[in-house]
């Protein structure tokens, strides 16, 4: 993890729980694993994938390099550890998941260790999420005015990177079917302090100090209604399986 935003997110753990949005049940189906399979959710963050995946299989191990994250995580075996070096025996395990996290890796070098821990016909399962319409009811340009002025010069997030796609390369190297693409539409309902905590825990605004995130919170608490706001999202998901 050479990335300082990919290391950014242990320092806002319970923003990022309180904030993020979870998974669709299709993520966990897309593969077509059976209920005694063995998976590993890996870059589990907090466990929102976790949780999904605990109640669809026999046994889930999550694997995360930040302490502060993995903590949080219930229900399921943690592993400290990251997808260049996966804690975990050659052919041990029938699926790999990954949400919202393949950007931030060395993709050559994850592929590579994905492949050695699945068994043969095993399946890869990686999503992201995307917005897929505005937030409603609309966030008040007074909010995006908070946000903007504390956006730190130069930040793009990693969706950028998601959409680069070069993470998709280290596949065509390996011992893998063609990536397979489809969407899953979810909604993300939040109240007020959700939706800042959310905010907050986007990878920018994780590495402002945590005085200027207090700020930024004091502000968007100002500024915002306190009600429910939904947002429609859509899950990326792309799969594969590793040749037999
Ligand atoms: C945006 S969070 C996603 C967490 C979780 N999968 C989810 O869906 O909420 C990105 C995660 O990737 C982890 N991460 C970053 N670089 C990593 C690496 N090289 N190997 C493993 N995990 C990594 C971070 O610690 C963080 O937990």
């Amino acid at each position: 993890m050479t990335e300082p935003r990919a290391r950014s997110f242990g320092a806002v753990a319970e923003d990022y729980e309180r904030g993020r949005p979870g998974w669709p049940d299709r993520v966990a189906g897309v593969a077509g694993l059976p209920p005694d399979a063995e998976v590993l959710d890996l870059a589990a963050g907090t466990g929102k994938l976790t949780r999904l995946l605990v109640s669809h299989f026999a046994r889930v191990v999550a694997v995360e390099p930040d302490d502060a994250l993995r903590v949080l995580i219930r229900d399921a075996e943690t592993l400290a550890g990251t997808a260049e070096e996966i804690p975990l025996p050659d052919g041990s395990v029938d699926g790999v998941f990954c949400a919202e996290a393949f950007h931030w890796f060395d993709a050559p070098r994850a592929v590579a260790e994905i492949a050695r821990v699945l068994r043969p016909g095993g399946s890869v399962v990686v999503c992201f999420n995307d917005g897929a319409g505005e937030t409603e009811p609309r966030w008040p340009d007074e909010a995006r005015a908070v946000i903007e002025r504390h956006r730190p010069p130069g930040e793009v997030g990693g969706r950028h990177l998601v959409e680069a796609g070069t993470w998709r390369d280290g596949f065509a190297e390996g011992p893998f079917e063609p990536l397979r693409f489809e969407t899953a539409p979810h909604e993300h309902v939040q109240n007020t302090e959700e939706a800042i905590a959310q905010i907050l825990s986007i990878s920018g605004f994780a590495l402002l100090s945590e005085t200027e995130r207090e700020e930024m919170r004091a502000e968007l608490r100002m500024v915002l209604p306190r009600q429910t706001w939904r947002t429609p999202l859509q899950a990326e998901i792309w799969s594969t399986r590793r040749r037999d």
